[in-house]
Parts: structure tokens; sequence; C-alpha cells
């Protein structure tokens, strides 16, 4: 089984090529229960995004609600646990982040990988999508690394293959926490006078946070700052109050 999360499409497409290599299926965290499916021989894979140099908040959350029975499961059968980490360029300690809480359930995690990806995030200044040329050349040598990290899942390789970028520590015990208490004000999320209501940032949002009234979209408080809205928005008029003004969109399509 292969647990993922995604925003912008890149989480989602790592997870289909590895679920069309393994032979592992789907689930869409924030769609499922956490119920947990295993049976013998399966393995069971965590795919997202990494933010602000550690594991979004929503999967840290499913992983603690899978019930006992679940991670019971898992020892009794000695499923293997990996995880695939997406990247605009660094991870720092999120794989120890998400090693922590997968032993927390009392399990142990078998491999750790990360994959570069184009960047989506756009609400800090300095930060900005990539280039086109940096992000053609990301989408390009990605599937390289999949099948890398594909071989090593069957292997059953015990690694930590990930690309930490300078200060770790720093990044996810000092950033990170800052990013939970104050990295999105969902009340900042707005519409310029573009916007036409054609509700496709509402259908893009994971967490059904976002609703169409009257032409409009209203943003509720669960947004978990992953900006489906803002970057799949055709007309570019989701905003961020004034943070994402002069700022790129990106999404993966294929
Ligand atoms: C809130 C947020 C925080 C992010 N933090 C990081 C980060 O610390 N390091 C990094 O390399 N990329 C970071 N990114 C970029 C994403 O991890 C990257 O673009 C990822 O592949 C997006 O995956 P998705 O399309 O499945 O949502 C961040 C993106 C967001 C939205």
């Amino acid at each position: 089984m292969i647990y993922y999360f995604s925003g912008t499409g890149n989480s989602r497409y790592v997870a289909r090529e590895l679920s069309g290599m393994t032979g592992e299926d789907l689930g869409f965290i924030p769609d499922i229960d956490a119920v947990g499916e295993t049976a013998e021989g399966m393995s069971v894979g965590f795919v997202f995004p990494v933010y602000s140099w550690g594991v979004p908040p929503l999967v840290l959350d499913f992983i603690s609600r899978l019930p006992d029975s679940f991670w019971n499961d898992v020892r009794r059968l000695q499923l293997p646990v990996w995880c695939v980490m997406t990247c605009g360029d660094e991870v720092a300690l999120a794989p120890e982040m998400f090693e922590k809480s997968v032993r927390e359930r009392g399990a142990e995690v078998e491999s750790v990988w990360s994959v570069i990806m184009p960047n989506d995030y756009v609400l800090l200044p300095g930060f900005d999508v990539d280039p086109k040329d940096v992000e053609r050349k990301k989408l390009h040598d990605a599937p390289a690394r999949l099948r890398e990290i594909g071989v090593g899942i069957a292997q059953h390789r015990k690694v930590v293959d990930v690309v930490r970028g300078s200060f770790p520590a720093l990044k996810t015990r000092m950033i990170y926490p800052l990013f939970k208490r104050w990295g999105i004000f969902p009340d900042k999320w707005r519409v310029s006078s573009g916007c036409v209501g054609c509700g496709i940032c509402a259908k893009s949002c994971p967490q059904k946070n976002i609703i169409m009234d009257e032409g409009r979209p209203r943003w509720g408080k669960k947004c978990c700052s992953c900006l489906a809205c803002y970057h799949r928005c055709p007309r570019h008029c989701v905003e961020y109050g004034t943070k994402t003004k002069r700022k790129g969109q990106y999404f993966f399509c294929k």
C-alpha cells in the first residue's frame, strides 16, 4: 500500500510511478479513513512533499491516527516501511522526523528517499517557482531517479538516500516549528477581480477547505498550505495577501 499526499501533483506522479513498479495500491491520505490495510508480502510506502524541511503535519497526523492493529500487523508480518519525499531542493532532517513518527507507533523504517521536483513554494519573499529551464531539467531527471528508488525498494535496501542541504538541524529544528505555528493564515487567501467563479480552486483543494459562495471561493480554517488552489487557478487570480503578487504558478501535468 502506498499512502500519499500531494498538492500540486509532484508527489501524486511519484506515488503512481512507484505503484506501477512495486504493484502496491494507492491511497490518497485526505480521502481515506485511517484504518490501514495490511497483507502478507506487501510493503507500506508513504509519499509526500517536504514542507519547511519537515513532514507535512497532515501526514504526521495520519501516521499517528493509523490504529494500533495496523502497526501490530506491520510488526507481526514484518512489512517493510519506506518513504519517498518530493522536494524542490532539500529535505534537511525530514527523514528523522518521519522515522520518529513511525517509531512512536512501534515500527521501524527500512528506507527513505528524496526526489527533486519543481518547486511550488511561493509564500515568502525570495521564494518562487523555478525558471522554466530548471523545471524542465528536474522533470527530465525524475524518471531515472524513480527507477533507482524502485530498485532500492524491491531490494529492501536499508538507506536514507536524500539531499539534505546545508544547516539541516537549524532548518528542521528551528524553522519547521515556526512554519507549523505561523506558516499559514487561512484568512489571507482571496481572489482578485479577474476571478470568473470557475470553482477549480475549490475542486483542487485536497482538504475540501474551499466552498463556492455566490460564485466566489471562500476559504475555511483547514488550509494545509499545499498551494493547490493558488497554482491551479487558470486565471492566476488566487492570492495570499500581497505575498504572491508577481509570483509564478506550477503544477505537474502529464
Ligand atoms: C508549504 C511548503 C513548504 C515547502 N518546503 C520545502 C522545503 O523545505 N524544501 C524543499 O526542497 N521544497 C519545499 N517545498 C517544495 C515542495 O516540497 C515541492 O515542490 C514538492 O514536490 C511539491 O509536491 P506536490 O506537488 O506533491 O505538492 C515546499 C512547498 C510548500 C507548499
